[in-house]
């Protein structure tokens, strides 16, 4: 008898091919024991033994989504027009953190079962970033999202959206219903909540309405109305299911139940059949009370009392700060305690270096098993936090293989951490002075610097905004697997910028690579970029520091360059550890490159495009003396009138760089004052 009644309540109706379209099933009592209509699961998504669809089990990045098994009509063949559909489901999403969850979960309809080359967290593994939006995409989906992404235009942390093709909702609301007056629901709850899901064929109308579970029928005003065509949308056959995925949180997305009616009313599910979920932790704790404490030994009581304190510690050990506002950045937020896993403790084994800003450390994530450099970043104020984060986020998002990809950050109280690549071949200073061990030969480094040069140009003009490097040197350029250079570290020497009193800005960059106006108005630019690429492409080619302390005087490289190419031998001044296998045109193309770079006038400076033309020899580089002739016409205020502007060209290009050189001794003195 029993056995009766649960199978007429998962009745399942699948009508003649000839209606296929006239589809209508039900899981109210679990998704388990369907022969032949098991849901198609991918991802981490897994049915419970207690029948629950669960999407996501507390993993991070990850996606999970269940589709119904077989195709389903949405059009005849007659004509083009999509039929009526209605759905309802039951879903619930636990989250580790009562306020926070990591992205959402969204009712889908797709032309394929899964949605291959999608990705989790923000793109709820609908879409990737570059398929959103796409009309070829075919997606309908309805989200129910909670976390804040601007670049999808979400209007809080907290919705419910109608998404046509990409993930900038074509409608959304708060999550609420209408009940005599507007009720806010928190998808975070942790609590089931049902959703129902219609579109009118007829009308071209799509309704969506929330409700607590214990809401048994339909809300009469739908939270979202949208009078909108699906029939360019959908396909003939689709695919309908549920997509989700995971950020930097532990997160679980249920679904409990599921109704399905291809041109008519899906049927509602009765919550008192649906399988239950896991209780939620806590209520474990009124048992110890109950029967707990007059069982309670003084031993008993000690080791309960030791086990707090481990967990108290244990909490302290790995206590980070997190704010609201980081909640848009789910991403590319770490767990401490992940990290901590990651570099075993950050043990001294692990270190990689020891950097302007912080210490490196090697790690393995352990999820993933990608290997990674984490950097220890002191910081003391908060202030200028939220508007580095901001661009930290951004910088996540760039991509180039010639520049170390950031992968997420982390914060604690006075500490940053951030996450890269981890590169193998470490930094590319180890490969040129301070007697290396391994030298690079002429076409390594030639290869290095046309990278670096080409990353350079994409953070100047390639990307969607000009992101300034404001620390090029040796030190921060990374030798990968197969010796690419790539740029790391950007961005890092704004951190230092923020906050402080424009008063009294001090410059942040390195002694050597830092442009006379960089030092004099204090801010950064593309050409002062370019001026610390002239001398990383000095050093290079030279093997030296651009600044050398040796007895009472100090070297300064680009003025010895400069005079070995007085004396017309520029060759001479390169790294004599290359050999004789080098190609004589190309190092004396980097090393005057790297003096025209290194001009005091940043208008004589090339951009890094031309930078990059110059390198694949697409352009060739000025006559260094046209470069002397442009200078010495220049009306500089800013050279404090002491130029002597009847000196013939090469002298006054000599003078430049000599008055560059005294540049480099006033912000030798602004560091020292720090
Ligand atoms: C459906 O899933 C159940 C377990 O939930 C399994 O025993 C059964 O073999 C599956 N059937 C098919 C056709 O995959
Ligand atoms: C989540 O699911 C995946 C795949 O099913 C499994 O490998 C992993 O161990 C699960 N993680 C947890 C925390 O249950
Ligand atoms: C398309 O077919 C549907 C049902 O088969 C019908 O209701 C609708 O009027 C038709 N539309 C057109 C434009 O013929
Ligand atoms: C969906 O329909 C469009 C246009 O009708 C077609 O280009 C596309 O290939 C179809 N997609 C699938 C997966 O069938
Ligand atoms: C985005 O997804 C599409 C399939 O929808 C896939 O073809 C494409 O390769 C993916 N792009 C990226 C960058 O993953
Ligand atoms: C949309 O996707 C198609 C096929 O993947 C592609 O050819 C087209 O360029 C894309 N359109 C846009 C605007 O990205
Ligand atoms: C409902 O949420 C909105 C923000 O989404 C808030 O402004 C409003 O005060 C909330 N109302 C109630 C009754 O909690």
């Amino acid at each position: 008898m029993f056995v009766k009644v649960s199978v007429l309540l998962v009745l399942l109706v699948l009508l003649a091919p000839a209606e296929a379209q006239d589809l209508n099933f039900i899981y109210n009592d679990g998704f388990t024991g369907r022969s032949g209509l098991n849901l198609s699961l991918d991802g981490i998504a897994e049915i419970t033994p207690t029948g629950l669809l669960k999407l996501t089990n507390d993993t991070k990045l990850k996606s999970g989504h269940a589709f119904y098994p077989n195709p389903v009509t949405f059009k005849n063949s007659e004509n083009d027009t999509a039929f009526s559909f209605s759905t309802n489901f039951v879903f619930a999403i636990r989250s580790e953190y009562t306020t926070l969850s990591a992205h959402g979960i969204a009712f889908v309809i797709a032309p394929t079962r899964g949605l291959p080359g999608a990705l989790p967290s923000q793109y709820l593994s609908l879409f990737n970033g570059s398929n959103n939006g796409n009309f070829s995409n075919h997606v309908f989906a309805v989200e129910l999202d909670t976390i804040q992404n601007t670049e999808f235009s979400d209007i809080n942390e907290n919705h419910v959206g109608i998404d046509i093709n990409g993930l900038h909702s074509v409608q959304a609301a708060p999550a609420g219903y209408f009940d005599g007056q507007f009720k806010n629901l928190s998808l975070i709850s942790g609590k089931e909540m049902r959703v129902w899901v219609e579109y009118d064929g007829t009308k071209k109308q799509i309704e969506v309405t929330i409700a607590p579970i214990a809401v048994a029928t339909k809300p009469t005003t739908p939270l979202l109305s949208l009078k909108y065509d699906l029939s360019p949308i959908l396909n003939k056959t689709m695919y309908v299911g549920f997509s989700s995925s995971t950020g930097s949180l532990f997160t679980s997305h249920y679904v409990v139940g599921w109704s399905f009616r291809m041109n008519g009313q899906a049927q509602d599910l009765i919550a008192s059949k649906l399988p239950k979920l896991p209780s939620i932790a806590g209520k474990k704790r009124s048992m110890l009370f109950t029967f707990g404490v007059p069982l309670i030994s003084v031993n008993l009581f000690l080791l309960v009392v030791s086990g707090v304190l481990y967990v108290i510690r244990r909490k302290r050990k790995f206590a980070e700060v997190l704010e609201d506002w980081e909640l848009e950045y789910g991403p590319q937020r770490f767990k401490y305690k992940e990290l901590y896993i990651a570099t075993k403790g950050f043990r001294e084994k692990g270190l990689l270096g020891t950097g302007g800003f912080g210490k490196v450390y090697r790690g393995l994530l352990p999820s993933s098993k990608i290997e990674i450099a984490v950097k220890r970043v002191s910081h003391e104020s908060r202030q200028g936090m939220k508007e580095f984060v901001a661009e930290i986020a951004s910088i996540g998002r760039l991509r180039h293989r010639n520049l170390v990809q950031l992968l997420g950050y982390c914060r604690r109280k006075g500490e940053l951490l951030l996450v890269y690549d981890y590169m193998p071949n470490g930094s590319l200073d180890k490969y040129l002075y301070d007697q290396p061990q391994v030298t690079l030969n002429w076409s390594q480094r030639f290869k290095v610097i046309k990278g670096v040069a080409s990353g350079l140009l994409y953070l100047h003009e390639e990307w969607e905004q000009v992101v300034i490097h404001r620390d090029v040197k040796a030190s921060n350029v990374l030798l990968d697997g197969e010796m690419n250079g790539r740029l790391g570290d950007f961005g890092l020497a704004r951190l230092y910028d923020h906050g402080t009193d424009p008063q009294t800005t001090h410059i942040v960059g390195t002694l050597g690579y830092l442009a006379p106006e960089h030092t004099r108005t204090g801010r950064a630019t593309t050409s002062t970029d370019v001026f610390a690429f002239g001398a990383f492409l000095l050093e290079v080619a030279c093997g030296k520091r651009p600044i050398k302390t040796q007895g009472p005087e100090d070297v300064i490289l680009v003025d010895w360059v400069f005079s070995c190419w007085n004396r017309s031998n520029i060759l001479e001044a390169r790294d004599q550890s290359i050999g004789m296998d080098f190609v004589a045109e190309e190092v004396e193309l980097v090393l005057k490159l790297g003096l025209l770079c290194s001009h005091s006038e940043p208008a004589a400076r090339p951009s890094m495009r031309q930078v990059v033309q110059y390198l694949a020899s697409d352009a060739a580089l000025p006559e260094v003396s046209l470069l002397g002739l442009s200078s010495s016409g220049l009306t500089g205020g800013h050279r404090d009138g002491f130029d002597d502007y009847t000196l013939s060209y090469q002298s006054s290009l000599g003078n430049k760089f000599s008055h560059h050189s005294s540049y480099v001794a006033e912000s030798a003195l602004l560091s020292g004052g720090r």
